[in-house]
C-alpha cells in the first residue's frame, strides 16, 4: 500500500509565484532515493534553486527523514515499485501537488549475485523485474505528464556491466542492458517531444546495497571504487545537463570501449583471476536483507 505525503505548503502547485511572475520551479522524481546514489542525487537536486524533489522507495522511515532533511520543498511516497499500484501512485502524487514532472531519475536497483546454473530463471526474473520492468512501467505512467511539461528529462541508471559481463552477474548485465537498449530507442522516439532520456552506466561505487567490501579491502582494486555523490554528478549532467549517455568515473568508458573493439581479450580477462576480485557481494545477496 503506497504512502505518500502530505503536501508541505510550499509544495502546492501554482501557475504564478506569489509577486505575480511564473512559476519556473522544477520537480523531479528520484526512485530509490532511501539510500546510495538515489540519496546523493536527491541531495544534489534539493541544493538546487526552485527545484521540489519526490523521494520514491519502499523504506518509509528513511524517506521521511531524509525528506525533513532537505526541507519543505522535498517530499517521498513510499511504495514497493513492483507493486502495480506504484507508478499511478507516484503519478498521482506529482499530478496532485505540482501539476508537473521536469525530472525522472530511474535509479532503484539491486543485484543477486548467482551463476545461471545455480539461480535459474527465477533469479533472472526477479532483476529484470527491479532494474528494467519497474522503470517501463513508472515512465510509462509518467510520460504524457513529461511530455505536457516539455522540456522535461528522464535518466535512466544503467551500469557499466550492461556492456562487460561478469560471472555471477548474468541476470544483472542483462537487466542493465535491456534498460541501457531500451533508453537509446526512447531518446530517439521521445526527442520530438521535447523529453531528453539520458543513460548514466556507473562503474564500482560503495553503498549499502553495493557496499563493494571485496574491492575496497585491497590496494590494488581500491582505486576502481567511487563515491555515490561522484556519480550523482553524472546522473545531473544526463538529466537537466541534456547528455545522452554518461559513464561514472569517465575512465568506466575505456571498459566498454575496450569490450566492443577486443571481445576476445575482455572475455579472457573475464575467465582470468583477476576477475575474481571483482565478484562482490550485494545487500540482496545477504540472508538477512
Ligand atoms: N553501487 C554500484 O557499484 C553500482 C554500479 C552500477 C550501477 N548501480 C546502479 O545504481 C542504482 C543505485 O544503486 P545503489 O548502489 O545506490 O544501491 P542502494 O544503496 O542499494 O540503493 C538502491 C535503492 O533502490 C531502492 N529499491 C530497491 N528495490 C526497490 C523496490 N522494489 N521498490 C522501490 N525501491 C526499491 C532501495 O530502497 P528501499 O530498499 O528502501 O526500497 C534503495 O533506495 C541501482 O540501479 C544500481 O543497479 C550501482
Amino acid at each position: 500500500m503506497p504512502v505518500s505525503t502530505a503536501a508541505p505548503q510550499s509544495a502546492q502547485p501554482s501557475s504564478a509565484a506569489s509577486n505575480g511572475a511564473p512559476d519556473r520551479r522544477r520537480v523531479a522524481i528520484v526512485t530509490g532515493a532511501s539510500s546510495g546514489l538515489g540519496e546523493a542525487t536527491a541531495r544534489m537536486l534539493a541544493a538546487m534553486p526552485d527545484t521540489a524533489v519526490v523521494l520514491v522507495a519502499r523504506r518509509q522511515a528513511l524517506l521521511s527523514s531524509l525528506a525533513e532533511s532537505l526541507g519543505p520543498r522535498a517530499s517521498f511516497v513510499a511504495v514497493d515499485l513492483l507493486d502495480d499500484d506504484a507508478p499511478a501512485a507516484v503519478l498521482a502524487h506529482v499530478t496532485d501537488r505540482f501539476g508537473r514532472v521536469d525530472l525522472v531519475v530511474n535509479n532503484a536497483g539491486a543485484a543477486w549475485r548467482s551463476y545461471f546454473a545455480d539461480g535459474g530463471y527465477a533469479n533472472v526474473a526477479q532483476t529484470m523485474a527491479i532494474n528494467f520492468d519497474a522503470q517501463v512501467r513508472l515512465t510509462e505512467a509518467l510520460l504524457p505528464l513529461l511530455r505536457a511539461s516539455a522540456p522535461s528529462a528522464i535518466v535512466n541508471v544503467s551500469s557499466t556491466a550492461a556492456r562487460v559481463s561478469r560471472a555471477g552477474s548474468g541476470a544483472y548485465s542483462a537487466s542493465k542492458a535491456a534498460l541501457a537498449a531500451w533508453s537509446e530507442a526512447l531518446w530517439v522516439e521521445e526527442r520530438p517531444h521535447g523529453v531528453h532520456v539520458g543513460l548514466v552506466l556507473p562503474g564500482f561505487f560503495s553503498t549499502e546495497g553495493f557496499p563493494q567490501a571485496e574491492l575496497k579491502r585491497s590496494a590494488r582494486t581500491r582505486w576502481m571504487v567511487s563515491t555515490p555523490e561522484k556519480v550523482a554528478q553524472a546522473v545531473i549532467r544526463a538529466g537537466f545537463g541534456g547528455q545522452a549517455e554518461c559513464y561514472a568515473p569517465r575512465p568506466y568508458g575505456l571498459a566498454a570501449m575496450i569490450r566492443a573493439v577486443w571481445p576476445g581479450a575482455v572475455r579472457r580477462a573475464m575467465s582470468g583471476s583477476g576477475a575474481a576480485a571483482m565478484n562482490t557481494v550485494t545487500r540482496p545477496d545477504k540472508p538477512d536483507a
